[in-house]
């Protein structure tokens, strides 16, 4: 039996050997480690031997087939391998084929300027706060000294969801939501989109966006908010810009002002994007009133604070020299290619 073993170990090594691919090579595992193979038949019939017999086949039997396997394993990796180098010898790439042109978008000049806005201020030590755009009137209005027989409030200004609910027209309600929830010092800018009820032209839309600002600490003063805006104008303007407050009425903020830049085209000469002004009108500004600071739970004799707010598409139309809004919003790429 044992010769006869010996006669299947050598037959297999060379059918192995002989096997021209992975299938005739696993036709040739069939034939003798398979079920009904050769080697398998083998030691089923081991039943017939002597017990001292027994011992001496079976582990003969047992090292034949571990052997086979390893040399069948061996070859199924050499044709693996092979079928890998071929592949890689017929499959090359064509390098010189011209390639699928990828088109890069740009950051949208509104985009723009937010993040050069809040660059900026975070530079100055602020945090960005957030608020909804789907606002209580209260917030909107009444927290910010604004009583409900304000124009403003007018349906003609503002759009109502219901009569306590509206779409914000400003960003100012943020300034009494973080007064409510954070303690002083307070310094933070609040970019946003707001709503109003007004006609699409060259320089309206229903839909615009604002950027807020507001410090509450104690002995802020009205130098404090010159200082800021003058600093906020250069960096965002142009060294060489300066800034001009007129007096005006807001009735959140008392004293309240607007803040005008000089023309960073002309420098103040007069020209196109100045209309011949030499300035050009940047914010709204102020003083927190102190009924705010009251309606928000801030004692306005232990502090004071300035806020301002302004249109950010304003701005962006003065800096990329744009005379009508409505360019921002079709974003057609022709235009918004130019602006990057
Ligand atoms: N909310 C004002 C507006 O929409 C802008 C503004 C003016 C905001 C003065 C302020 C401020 O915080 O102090 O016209």
């Amino acid at each position: 039996m044992q010769e006869q073993i010996s006669q299947i170990k050598e037959k297999a090594l060379e059918a192995i050997q002989n096997a021209k691919d992975a299938k005739e090579l696993d036709e040739v595992r069939v034939q003798y480690l398979g079920k009904k193979g050769e080697l398998t038949l083998i030691l089923r019939s081991m039943g017939g031997l002597s017990p001292e017999e027994r011992p001496v086949v079976g582990s003969l039997v047992n090292q034949v087939r571990d052997e086979l396997e390893a040399k069948i394993e061996e070859g199924e990796k050499s044709f693996a391998n092979k079928a890998i180098e071929e592949r890689l010898a017929t499959e090359n790439i064509d390098v010189t084929e011209p390639s699928k042109k990828m088109t890069l978008g740009s950051v949208h000049p509104i985009t723009q300027v937010v993040n050069d806005v809040k660059d900026i201020f975070i530079g100055m030590g602020y945090q960005i706060a957030d608020g909804p755009e789907v606002e209580l009137a209260i917030y909107n209005f009444d927290k910010l000294n604004t009583p409900p027989d304000h124009p403003a409030r007018d349906v003609q200004d503002t759009f109502y969801i219901t009569d306590d609910i509206v779409l914000r027209s400003q960003t100012s309600p943020v300034q009494a939501r973080v007064m409510e929830s954070q303690k002083p010092p307070i310094k933070i800018i609040c970019p946003g989109s707001v709503y109003r009820s007004d006609s699409v032209d060259a320089t309206h839309s229903p839909v615009f966006h604002q950027i807020e600002g507001l410090v509450i600490d104690k002995n802020i003063s009205m130098a404090d908010l010159k200082g800021t805006l003058a600093m906020f104008a250069k960096k965002c303007l142009g060294e060489k810009t300066e800034i001009r407050f007129r007096p005006h009425h807001f009735p959140f903020t008392e004293p309240s002002a607007e803040a005008d830049v000089s023309c960073f085209v002309c420098g103040g000469k007069g020209c196109r994007v100045c209309k011949g002004e030499g300035w050009i009108e940047l914010l709204g500004c102020g003083m927190v009133h102190p009924n705010v600071l009251r309606n928000c739970g801030i004692d306005p004799e232990e502090y004071s604070g300035f806020a301002f707010g302004f249109g950010v598409e304003r701005i962006a139309m003065a800096k990329f020299g744009i005379d009508d809004m409505r360019l921002l919003y079709e974003n057609d790429i022709r235009f918004l290619k130019q602006l990057r």
